[in-house]
């Protein structure tokens, strides 16, 4: 039997404040109706002033300690494109908050697509004998980071962070990680970025501006591409492990929009239904989304044992991911 990666611990966190979508519409042009009918969503957490994101993903860190019955892992990966700041990485911090000692901790940066990419990178280290349990962050507080003039980016995004603990095991036990396919586009960079903050601005002299630490997003062009990434991806990867669409019992995609989930649905023809939504009570966290997703479904009994479960995610960079597994039996915390 070969050496897998196996799904053995899950936990995720939102941060206790919750802003509605008409809360919003009293400091900016929107409303309920908007925001609910072109995203889905109806209401987000937003971190309280000195919350980090080291924060968030210790405490989904700590939840996913706890439902694998663990205290210790070889390695920390914490995926966010909202460090603590840009030099150390978080991921040490959250190592030493969660009292797991000198444990190798790093983080990695692939936007929405984040927290597939720290499974990925957990698979390949357990794969490579570098570690025998790994501990896979996605966290993201982009509140602060939201422009109050842009309303369209403003109104979608929460604060949350998710987190899976992941063993060695063999290939054909549940929650074997069954396969994974990345990809990203770097010509598309600009569609969603931070301008400031990066060697790019700092290199050119140039006065900084205070509206380059917000995140912009061209948001119809980003609707375009996630369709057509996570189908594209979701395809690939159905194709690599020998299932179809009709095998999949659950999917858990990127949580930007509910618009984007039923297009990538229909496009792969999988029943509406099957795809998770939790987009409704969080918005869109970023490298949070698909644990937050996964944690909401497993708590409520929609994900059991055995369930086939296909995840996709695709956010700025352009950066895309896939991966799939059998549920396994997992207790889960409350978010
Ligand atoms: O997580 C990483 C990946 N990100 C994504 O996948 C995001 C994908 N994009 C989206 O989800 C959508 O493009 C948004 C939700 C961001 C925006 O929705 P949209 O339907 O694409 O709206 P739009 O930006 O094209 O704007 C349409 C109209 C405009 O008004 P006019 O010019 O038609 O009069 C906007 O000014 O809606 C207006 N608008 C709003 N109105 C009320 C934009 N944002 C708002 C708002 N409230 N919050």
């Amino acid at each position: 039997m070969s050496r897998a990666a196996v799904l053995a611990g899950l936990g995720a966190y939102v941060p206790p404040r919750t802003v509605t979508n008409d809360d919003l519409a009293a400091t900016m042009v929107t409303s309920d109706s908007w925001i609910r009918t072109r995203t889905g969503i109806r209401e987000r957490h937003w971190a309280d002033t000195g919350t980090t994101t080291g924060d968030l993903a210790a405490v989904a860190g700590q939840r996913a300690l706890k439902s694998a019955g663990v205290d210790s892992v070889d390695l920390v990966v914490l995926a966010t494109s909202t460090p603590n700041q840009p030099m150390p990485a978080t991921a040490p911090e959250v190592a030493e908050a969660l009292g797991l000692g000198t444990v190798a901790a790093y983080d990695i940066s692939a936007a929405c697509a984040g927290f597939l990419y720290a499974l990925s990178v957990a698979a390949g280290a357990i794969a490579a004998g570098v570690a025998d349990r790994v501990l896979a962050i996605g966290a993201d507080l982009w509140s602060t980071r939201l422009n109050p003039e842009d309303r369209a980016v403003s109104v979608i995004f929460g604060d949350g962070a998710g987190a899976a603990v992941v063993r060695a095991g063999d290939a054909d036990e549940p929650g074997a990680l069954l396969g994974f396919d990345l990809g990203s586009d770097g010509a598309h960079r600009e569609l969603a970025r931070v301008p400031g903050d990066g060697s790019r601005e700092l290199s050119t002299g140039d006065p900084r501006r205070p509206e380059d630490r917000y995140m912009v997003m061209q948001g119809k062009d980003m609707f375009t591409h996630a369709v057509n990434r996570m189908a594209g991806s979701s395809e690939q990867l159905l194709g690599k492990i020998g299932w179809t669409a009709a095998d999949v019992d659950w999917c858990a995609a990127h949580q930007a929009n509910v618009r984007i989930l039923h297009t990538v649905a229909d496009v792969l023809e999988v029943d509406r239904a099957r795809m998770l939504v939790h987009l409704d009570r969080v918005g869109n966290t970023s490298a949070a989304s698909i644990p937050l997703a996964l944690t909401d479904a497993a708590l409520d009994g929609r994900l059991k044992a055995g369930d086939r479960v296909l995840m996709t995610a695709f956010g700025g960079g352009l950066s895309w991911a896939s991966a799939a597994v059998r549920w396994p039996e997992l207790a889960v915390l409350d978010i």
